[in-house]
């Protein structure tokens, strides 16, 4: 029997809890994993003088495929967001989205399946901020056609590949003629490799609007960083909140899996985290690994669950926590033998 080596970054916040809870229900499935645990985030600084020790990134190059837990970063000044760090450091340049209606959970909208695909490494993520004298700031937004057709391209193969019928860019190149025109351009230009694929692109406030009122129309989204990361939370939104999101950080040599959400300081050490984002990002990792049965097993009981809609975390309205939803799930997927 195969072991596979993944790299294992718990986080901050809630990470620790909501990686046991995942580690308990993979355990279930039967997988055996050779997990490297490394250590990032707040609470390695004062240890290694910086919140990404070079060995995380070492250890991701080396494995591949890492899971991941979310990591703090501070508003203001101090340290660069260790996240975006770790996607450019490992260009780590697609993150994919999905948006998918559970069945039984309480939400504004029912079978919504939708993924996002967030270009990952550059846009106002680039980081190159100064001041300008002491009261005026410049971020500079960066678009570049590789990163931008780059990005095309993997949403339009995605497409094909999972049977997604249209593809939408997202922009706003009616104001940043340059910088989002440059995005639109390229998508434009990589959509006529795809004629079996329709296409069709919306300015970001009006694809704002268009998700509330009717996300049915969506398929795949494809846009630039910050669009993507506003717009995949406000996606969570839709059916059911932040705990049921998961994503994907994806590479030409590293996979790393991880929830949308971050790491809820408000709830943190309280038992109160919902696991499910996590867990369903490691889904996705396990059919990375060419697990599927594990996978699929893993999804019927959290399709079970929600179902039978009993054991439900605080953020579902439900006063169950963290650990007893692990164990629930664990149960029945040991029941399913
Ligand atoms: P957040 O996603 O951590 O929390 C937003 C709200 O959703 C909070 O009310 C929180 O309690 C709730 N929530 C999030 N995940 C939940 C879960 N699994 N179960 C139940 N409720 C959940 O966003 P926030 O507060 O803006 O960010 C906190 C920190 O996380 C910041 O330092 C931020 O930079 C970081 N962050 C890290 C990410 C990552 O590591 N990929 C992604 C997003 C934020």
């Amino acid at each position: 029997m195969k072991t596979d080596r993944v790299t294992l970054i718990q986080g901050d916040g809630i990470g620790p809890e909501i990686t046991a809870a995942t580690l308990e229900v993979i355990e279930a499935a039967g997988v055996k994993i050779n997990w490297e645990k490394v250590e990032a985030g707040q609470d390695v600084i004062a240890e290694q003088g910086t919140p990404l020790p070079d060995s995380v990134i070492q250890s991701l190059k080396k494995n591949g495929t890492g899971l991941k837990g979310p990591l703090t970063t501070p508003v203001g000044s101090g340290f660069r967001s260790i996240n975006v760090t770790l996607r450019q450091e490992l260009t780590l340049f697609a993150n994919l989205r999905p948006v998918k209606s559970l069945p039984g959970v309480s939400s504004l909208f029912r079978d919504i399946d939708l993924v996002i695909v967030r270009e990952n490494t550059e846009d106002l993520y680039s980081g190159v901020e100064h001041m300008v004298g002491s009261d005026a700031a410049e971020s500079i937004k960066i678009i570049t056609r590789r990163a931008s057709e780059r990005i095309a391209r993997f949403a339009f193969d995605y497409a094909l590949k999972y049977g997604r019928k249209k593809v939408t860019a997202v922009h706003k190149a009616n104001i940043l003629k340059l910088s989002d025109g440059l995005f639109l351009d390229s998508v434009r230009l990589v959509a006529k490799e795809y004629p079996r694929i329709e296409f069709n692109d919306v300015i970001v406030d009006n694809a704002a609007m268009q998700l509330v009122i009717n996300p049915h129309q969506f398929d795949l989204l494809v846009a630039p960083n910050l669009y993507g990361d506003i717009l995949s939370d406000l996606c969570a939104g839709l059916i059911g909140g932040l705990g049921l999101a998961p994503g994907i950080n994806i590479g030409e040599k590293v996979s790393l899996f991880e929830p949308v959400h971050g790491s809820a300081p408000d709830i943190a050490g309280k038992d109160l985290a919902n696991p499910t984002a996590m867990i369903l990002s490691a889904i996705f990792m396990l059919h990375h690994l060419g697990e599927g049965n594990a996978a699929d097993r893993i999804e019927k009981a959290l399709a079970e669950h929600y179902k039978e809609g009993k054991l439900l975390t605080a953020d579902l309205g439900g006063n169950t926590g963290t650990r007893k939803m692990a164990s629930a799930l664990a149960e029945r997927i040991a029941k399913m033998g």
